[in-house]
């Protein structure tokens, strides 16, 4: 997370590196060595003076990559409001931070997600920034789906994107401006398998991001995605990143390094902040050179 203070933070990439033109073999068994990278996290990340204040609204706060956009923006002192499904995560995390506020809502659910967005609007404001981030990457083979589970995808994945950004542009339009960034992903970039109705749906949300773009322009309002890669989040630690997977991943990145949640989340503030105020309708990627 995004710790303020000048605390010393170890650098979550334990990563294991192999020097380049070694073959660094043992009696047949390769080693790695691992690298601990320090840095002090206030010295190395942005302060952006135009986030302080700013009400912001995030999807799927509670845990991964969103929860580290909770903590990114309450560390640059926005007002923050986000809903998930996970009532007990979002307890512990608005329970570390004082500016942050949120409603338990599944978005699958459009009438529940209007409803938990008026919530937040009464408490802290109309938004200012919205981050639609909630999508759940569920492994389904094509021959499997049904009507009904490709329909829950894109109500999981897509559907949500489109509803939320309704709920807000009044708001932003009668405030003069607003930002709002959408999470799109690097899977169908990559022509990744496994899982057909989340790669259509996360292609989708490109598509939504340029009309919205064109539709909300005209009131300033930017419409932006951000395309992750891998991402190292406690639920793909626990379910996919195994030893052969990451290799094969890290063999795709032009850049060593697994790629950390913060690092998602300091792209996401920027589009926020008004230091990227003539960027709309594009894409941002946060993938380490894998597409
Ligand atoms: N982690 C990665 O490697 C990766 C890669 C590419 C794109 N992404 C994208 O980044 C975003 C965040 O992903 P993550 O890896 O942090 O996911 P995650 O599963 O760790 O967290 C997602 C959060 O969204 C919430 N959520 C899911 N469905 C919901 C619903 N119907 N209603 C309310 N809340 C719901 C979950 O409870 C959870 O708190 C997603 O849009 C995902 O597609 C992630």
């Amino acid at each position: 997370m995004d710790h303020g203070g000048l605390r010393l933070a170890v650098l979550r990439s334990d990563r294991q590196i192999r020097p380049a033109g070694q073959g660094n073999q043992t009696n047949g068994v390769t080693r790695s060595i691992v690298v601990q990278r320090k840095i002090q996290m206030t010295d190395t990340f942005a302060r952006y003076p135009s986030l302080a204040g700013k009400v912001v609204y995030v999807t799927g706060g509670a845990s991964g990559i969103g929860a580290e956009i909770v903590a990114a923006f309450a560390n640059q002192g926005a007002k923050v409001g986000f809903v998930d499904m996970d009532a007990s995560a979002s307890a512990a995390l608005c329970a570390a931070h004082s500016n942050v506020t949120h409603e338990v809502c599944d978005l699958r659910d459009i009438d529940a997600l209007r409803a938990a967005f008026a919530k937040l609007r009464s408490r802290i404001g109309p938004a200012e920034v919205l981050v639609n981030n909630a999508a759940r990457d569920d492994r389904h083979a094509w021959h499997d789906v049904t009507p009904e589970y490709w329909d829950d995808r894109m109500h999981t994945n897509l559907r949500h994107q489109f509803f939320a950004t309704q709920a807000v542009a009044p708001g932003m339009i009668a405030n003069g401006g607003g930002s709002i960034i959408n999470m799109g992903s690097n899977s169908w970039f990559e022509a990744g398998g496994g899982f057909p109705a989340y790669a259509t749906a996360k292609a989708a949300v490109h598509g939504l991001t340029r009309t919205m773009a064109r539709d909300l322009g005209k009131h300033r309002i930017r419409v932006n995605a951000v395309v992750p890669g891998w991402v190292m989040t406690e639920r793909q630690k626990t379910l996919w990143a195994k030893p052969e997977a990451i290799e094969a991943h890290r063999a795709r990145q032009c850049l060593p390094d697994l790629i950390e949640p913060v690092y998602v989340a300091r792209m996401v503030l920027f589009l926020a902040s008004d230091d990227a105020a003539m960027c709309t309708a594009s894409s941002y990627m946060v993938e380490a050179g894998s597409i």
